[in-house]
């Protein structure tokens, strides 16, 4: 295990009750401070994995630890466990049960035992991060979907984790929220908190990540995003398609625009951008 490792499984095994092997022998990591994007094809166990290192599931072998110390599935561990771990499922209906948005989220540090004026603070704060102040006293099931999946996250940010798990939290969401959302995660990462996704979308976990796991028949294989992600035999191995901006990057190199790939574009705007540099300032008369 890494230094930096802040929540790690070790040779962790679990299958579902009469059900097969789902992961077998697993060493994972998260590392402090690295945007982690998990992604495998439908079955892989993503989930599962994410269930794992929240403490949802129990290995049937090996070790969950948190910041090198083993973690125990009893009462008082798991309790310790959820201040450092959060887990957002991917439904937010799954996850949502109060009758008001603020009751929701209120609910994590509620059960903490803090303090009435504490649990108000973390609950104005989870609202504010996520943007969802004017929806406190909505019921949660009269809203979106959209704003149900960011009342879930908020209920994740109010028990200010050190590692924050996304189940896919942008299937279901438009354009916009998308967007949104990222900017969202980013501020969060900005605060200190280590968030890993779980994604389809290997063009969003391009942009977004630092790393990538990816799960494989073979295992899990991570690194740095750019290179897991730019291994075609891995990604037909998990059921990927290659990024679109890997792609680029390669027909850039091919033709000699990008001198290095450490400069490739990895949004439509940063190749745009490229492209305006490279074809220098247009003339009035071009229009
Ligand atoms: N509660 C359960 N009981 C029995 N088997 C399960 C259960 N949940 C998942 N499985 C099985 O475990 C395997 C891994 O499922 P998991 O949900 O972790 O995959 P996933 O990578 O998250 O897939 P998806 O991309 O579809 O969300 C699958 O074969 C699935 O059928
Ligand atoms: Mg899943």
């Amino acid at each position: 295990m890494s230094e930096s490792a802040l929540v790690a499984l070790q040779g962790v095994s679990f299958a579902y009750e009469d059900g097969p092997v789902v992961l077998d022998a697993l060493d994972f990591e998260v590392r402090e401070g690295r945007a982690l994007a998990l992604l495998g094809r439908n079955g892989s166990g993503k989930t599962t994995l994410m269930r794992l290192l929240s403490g949802g599931l129990q290995p049937d072998t090996g070790q969950l630890s948190v910041a090198g110390d083993p973690v125990r599935h009893d009462r008082k561990g798991l309790t310790r466990l959820r201040t450092a771990v959060q887990l957002v499922v991917q439904d937010p209906d799954d996850q949502l049960f109060a009758a008001s948005v603020a009751q929701d989220i209120s609910f994590g540090p509620l059960n903490l035992g803090l303090p009435t004026p504490q649990v108000h603070e973390r609950v104005q704060e989870a609202l504010t991060a996520l943007d969802i102040a004017a929806l406190a006293d909505r019921p949660t099931h009269l809203l979106s979907y959209g704003q149900r999946k960011r009342a879930a996250i908020a209920g994740a940010v109010a028990m200010r984790p050190r590692v924050l798990i996304l189940d896919e939290p942008t299937a279901g969401l438009d354009p916009d929220g998308q967007e949104r959302l990222l900017v969202t995660l980013d501020e969060l990462r900005d605060g200190g908190t280590t968030v890993v996704m779980a994604t389809h979308d290997v063009d969003l976990a391009l942009r977004w990540a630092d790393d990538a796991a990816l799960l494989t028949p073979g295992g899990v294989r991570s690194g740095p995003v750019d290179a897991v992600l730019a291994r075609p035999e891995l990604l037909r191995e998990a059921g990927l398609r290659l990024p679109w901006g890997i792609a680029a990057r390669e027909l850039l190199l091919a033709y000699d625009v990008l001198e290095d790939a450490a400069s490739a574009p990895r949004t439509p705007a940063e190749l745009a951008a490229l492209a305006a540099l490279r074809a220098g300032p247009r003339t009035p008369a071009e229009g």
